[in-house]
């Protein structure tokens, strides 16, 4: 299972960490209930953790055990935070790991005491043990942890399993999961970082393959030609690397070979390392429409290595740079003005953590349809020719923002979009069209401001064929 869907994160790590405060966070971030384990103890009991203490130590870790494990039991996956001294229980560990995507929320110990001096913790009373003890647990968070973070982001990415470090195409071998590798990729990306791929994955590399380049490789016959070469068994690893039309289309076949095996991705445009490979969903297209045909097979690992960009074309670049804009405005931020590793990492944090809220694209994901029901209906009225997805994707997001009351400034300045020559009537009735229209009337994401975006808002029929009007040349 990849990351933490379907399952619970567990917070681990020294008293002091910050644990509580992160774990409320990400639980808002992802839509989870959140459960500091030592207060629900409390209000199990109705004494404090000072007064528990007070019966003993090993009586008050008997009943910490029985509460975190009685936790990890349940569903739905929530976001827990475990108290210190958890982990000294067998029970627990062995649960965490049946259960739970266990994070270790790392602190230095002068920070931790400088969090808990004072504050009545029977452990936390005088420094030197403090710090003896500090010492003493380090190994068993090591041991029991999936990932380390500090901050919200890291929590979420790696719940996502999505790995973001600058150089970390050469370590692919180690972040990708053990067995076998079959690497994919088209003739470009393989002729630029294909050797680096695959030194990286060095002796469990056992075949490589080829992709059609752009949107060619999201076909049937491409896959069924993948599907015919690859030699993995059910315990192999599928690795693609290039953009999101070979993510998109290796995924599928991943999803699909003896019924599916794993797969990484390993994105190497903006757009596939802020959204494309990040979610789990995978497609081929049919002559009838892009992304008919797919599954959703979350990867085992996406390695988002920002080096990689350095290679890629301008026009290229902004394509992404669009989605990045479209993610700023949701979440708030101008990501936009960030230096390539932190804007790649705060943009995939954000698809992420409303991919693992909503896996299955039941709701909470068509936030990140922001401007692209005008965009869909542009791309479509211009024949999917002449009109790349970034730029529909820029206008797109002037319409929501102008149905929106906001401001469209940092659009304009960022994204430079022009009006398109397409006809009026075949992109009004393609907008009717969208798979987002219900009942025959469009609903639409908005927001409310930026960082706060409303999904399925309804708009009278002349004002939303204004605002798409407005998209158009003269
Ligand atoms: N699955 C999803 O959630 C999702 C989300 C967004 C987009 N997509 C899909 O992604 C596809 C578009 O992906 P894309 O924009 O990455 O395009 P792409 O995969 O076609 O790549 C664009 C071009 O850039 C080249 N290239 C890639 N990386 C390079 C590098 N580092 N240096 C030099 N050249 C490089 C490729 O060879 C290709 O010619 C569409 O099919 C879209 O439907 C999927
Ligand atoms: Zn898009």
């Amino acid at each position: 299972m990849a990351g933490a869907l379907e399952r619970h994160i567990a917070l681990v790590g020294f008293m002091g960490a910050g644990k509580s405060a992160l774990g409320r966070q990400v639980a808002e971030r992802l839509g989870r209930t959140f459960v500091d384990v030592d207060a629900e103890l409390e209000n199990m009991t109705g004494r404090s953790i000072p007064q528990l203490f007070e019966e003993g130590e090993a009586f008050f870790r008997t009943q910490e055990a029985k509460a975190t494990v009685e936790r990890l039991r349940t569903a739905p996956p929530g976001v827990l935070a475990l108290g210190g001294g958890a982990l000294g229980s067998a029970q627990v560990r062995d649960a965490l790991r049946e259960r739970a995507f266990t994070v270790h929320v790392e602190v230095e110990p002068g920070e931790a005491w400088r969090r808990v001096r004072g504050s009545g913790r029977p452990l936390a009373r005088d420094e030197l043990d403090f710090r003896a003890l500090f010492t003493k647990r380090a190994p068993a968070y090591a041991e029991a942890a999936d990932a380390t973070a500090t901050g919200v982001d890291d929590v979420v990415l790696a719940a996502a399993a999505v790995h973001v470090e600058t150089g970390s195409l050469a370590r692919l071998g180690e972040l990708a999961p053990a067995g076998d590798a079959a690497l994919v990729s088209d003739a470009r990306v393989g002729g630029i970082h294909g050797a680096d791929a695959q030194v990286a994955l060095g002796g469990r590399l056992v075949s490589v393959h080829e992709l059609p380049e752009g949107e060619e490789a999201k076909s049937i016959d491409a896959v069924t030609a993948l599907w015919r070469a690859l030699r993995l068994d059910r315990s192999g690893v599928l690795v693609a690397l290039g953009g999101g039309c070979t993510t998109d289309a290796s995924g599928f076949t991943a999803a699909t070979y003896l019924r599916g095996v794993r797969w990484v991705a390993v994105p190497t445009t903006l757009v596939g390392q802020v959204d494309a490979a990040i979610g789990g969903k995978t497609a081929v297209d049919l002559a009838e429409g892009k992304n008919l045909v797919g599954a959703f097979h979350w990867p085992a690992r996406t390695v988002v290595d920002p080096a990689l960009l350095a290679t890629l074309p301008e026009r290229e670049r902004r394509e992404g740079l669009a989605e990045v804009v479209k993610t700023g405005l949701l979440s708030g931020e101008p990501l936009w003005e960030l230096p390539d590793e932190q804007l790649v990492r705060r943009a995939a944090a954000y698809k992420s953590a409303v991919c693992l809220h909503d896996p299955h694209d039941r709701g909470p994901r068509n936030v990140l349809n922001l401007g692209h029901t005008f965009a869909h209906a542009l791309e479509a009225a211009a024949g999917y020719e002449g009109v790349t997805h970034g730029s529909a994707v820029a206008l797109g997001l002037l319409a929501a923002l102008r149905l929106s009351g906001i401001d469209t400034s940092a659009v304009e300045e960022i994204l430079r979009p022009e009006p398109v020559h397409v006809d009026r009537e075949r992109a009004w009735s393609a907008l009717q069209r969208d798979k987002k229209a219900e009942n025959g009337r469009v609903r639409l994401v908005l927001l409310e401001a930026p960082g706060k975006p409303v999904h399925g808002v309804e708009r009278p029929e002349a004002e939303v064929r204004a605002a798409l009007d407005e998209l158009i040349a003269h």
